[in-house]
């Protein structure tokens, strides 16, 4: 089967300088969705037609892993002449399937069961019945059978009645799509080339034009403001969360999640409100997410806890650990078993082992931290010197004082004390204490100054 994608409108009422087309959904662009849900159908060909802000859809094609064929529309004289440009790109042999690149979220099974309806030969639509078929094409039937599709603009009082309206979404026999679209005349209310009547084309050649209907009617919903991409939104993360929750996730409030990438959860596995995933994350078994936490790219070890207010990207976390709240776990985190990041910590490129901790107030960068380390209270990683980033390293049962910085490159030896608030520029050698802070002294008789009168 060949897949044509149009996405050569502009959306002016999306009133942004970014090509519609490339709005996120759940993080992701428009087009980006159609694309990935046209793949699954492995297409033999695959064409976007493209136009306003070409270069930025041009450039999305190219971050994508396969090749895709991307054909200019220009001007933009309406939907028929959109696919025309697909058709040096077709394979005549096979139907050819159009979708949207503003119909985010139409499921593979609608499709599946269109291309199946419309079989080698036949005209499909992808229609459904709507409360309001408002500005949308009307599909027109007699005696039970597809005739033509009026659009809005062109109907006629009888015909503004009907409710069957036309997704867009349709398979055409290759060839004869060729014939029909080099056909097209533009005699219409918008003077524009219109998809829609290949339909009564189809009906004069005897071939005949039958319908499927997706599950649901947001399926085939378009995006032409930021009122409906927010709409849509919101029902593919009401999707995403009843699959959560069907799984046996424990979602406190299913309405206040957001997902935006995949999310992979083990059993008993606790997600409070007003979370962010982002990427691929990957909660284990017993995991447990508290309010208000960014997730992104990720993986949690089994049982481990992550309070309130935290901000992870890129980053391992180990079995039974203990996050936050308001901790911050920058990328190259690794945290093996049982390790507690308090509040106000900042982990950056830095692998800390087992059964660590570094509870409050500190700044770990570009540091290897071994096991049953206690990082005191205000503790920094020197890690930068203005021009260039070093390594610290803390070794094995190390206990490193309150309010320390240490000035990398330097090392921590095992089991090694630093006094609180020292300032390490020198290795300090495994099981000693290492103070670098002056020496306390009290001053016998001194008095404090008094004001002096005027
Ligand atoms: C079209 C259908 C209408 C259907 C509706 C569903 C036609 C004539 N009408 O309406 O029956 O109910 O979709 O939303 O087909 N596009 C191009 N190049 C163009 C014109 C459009 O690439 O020259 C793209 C747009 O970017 C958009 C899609 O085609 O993704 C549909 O265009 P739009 O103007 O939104 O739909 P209508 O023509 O109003
Ligand atoms: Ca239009």
């Amino acid at each position: 089967m060949n897949v044509v994608i149009l996405a050569a409108g502009m959306g002016k009422r999306m009133q942004s300088a970014l090509p519609k087309v490339l709005h996120p959904l759940a993080g992701k662009p428009l087009l980006s969705h159609v694309i990935d849900t046209a793949q699954s159908l492995s297409p033999s060909r695959l064409c976007v037609i493209y136009g306003h802000g070409g270069a930025a859809v041009l450039e999305l094609l190219a971050r994508r892993p396969e090749t895709i064929a991307a054909a200019l529309q220009e001007p933009q004289l309406g939907t028929g002449h959109a696919v025309r440009q697909a058709l040096p790109e077709l394979d005549e042999n096979v139907p050819t399937l159009i979708l949207y690149g503003d119909v985010p979220l139409t499921s593979v099974a609608a499709l599946r069961a269109l291309v199946a309806a419309a079989g080698p030969d036949q005209l499909a639509i992808l229609t459904v019945e709507q409360d309001d078929p408002f500005g949308l094409g009307r599909i027109v039937r007699e005696n039970g059978k597809i005739v033509r599709i009026v659009e809005q603009k062109d109907a006629n009082e009888a015909e503004r009645a009907i409710r069957e309206i036309n997704s867009g979404i349709m398979v055409a026999p290759t060839a004869r799509l060729k014939q029909w679209l080099g056909a097209l005349q533009n005699n219409n209310a918008q003077g524009e080339f219109y998809l829609t009547d290949i339909v009564a084309m189809a009906v004069a050649d005897g071939v005949s034009v039958v319908s499927a209907q997706p599950s649901a009617v947001w399926e085939v919903a378009g995006v032409n403001s930021k009122v409906q991409l927010a709409e849509l939104e919101r029902i593919h993360q009401g999707n995403i969360a009843r699959r959560l929750l069907e799984q046996g996730v424990t979602l406190l409030d299913p309405a206040r999640l957001d997902v935006r990438g995949e999310l992979i959860c083990g059993r008993d596995v606790s997600i409070d409100v007003g979370c962010i995933f982002e990427g691929k994350v990957e909660l284990a078994d017993g995991v447990s997410i508290g309010a208000h936490s960014v997730i992104v790219n990720a993986r949690i070890g089994a049982g481990a806890n992550i309070k309130p207010f935290c901000h992870i990207e890129q980053a391992v976390v180990g079995a039974a650990s203990i996050i936050g709240p308001y901790a911050r776990l920058r990328p190259g985190t690794e945290l093996a078993e049982d390790v507690h990041i308090g509040n106000f910590v900042e982990i950056k490129n830095s692998q800390i082992a087992a059964h660590s901790k570094a509870n409050h107030l500190a700044y770990v960068g570009d540091a290897t931290v071994g096991s049953r380390v206690n990082i005191g209270a205000g503790t920094i990683t020197c890690n930068y010197d203005g021009a260039n980033k070093f390594r610290t390293v803390i070794e094995d049962d190390a206990f490193i004082g309150s309010d320390s910085q240490l000035i990398a490159p330097v090392t921590v030896g095992k089991g090694a004390t630093l006094g609180a608030g020292t300032t390490l520029s020198k290795d300090a050698p495994a099981g000693q204490l290492t103070i670098s802070r002056a020496r306390q002294v009290s001053i016998e008789g001194w008095t404090r100054p008094v004001k002096v009168k005027k």
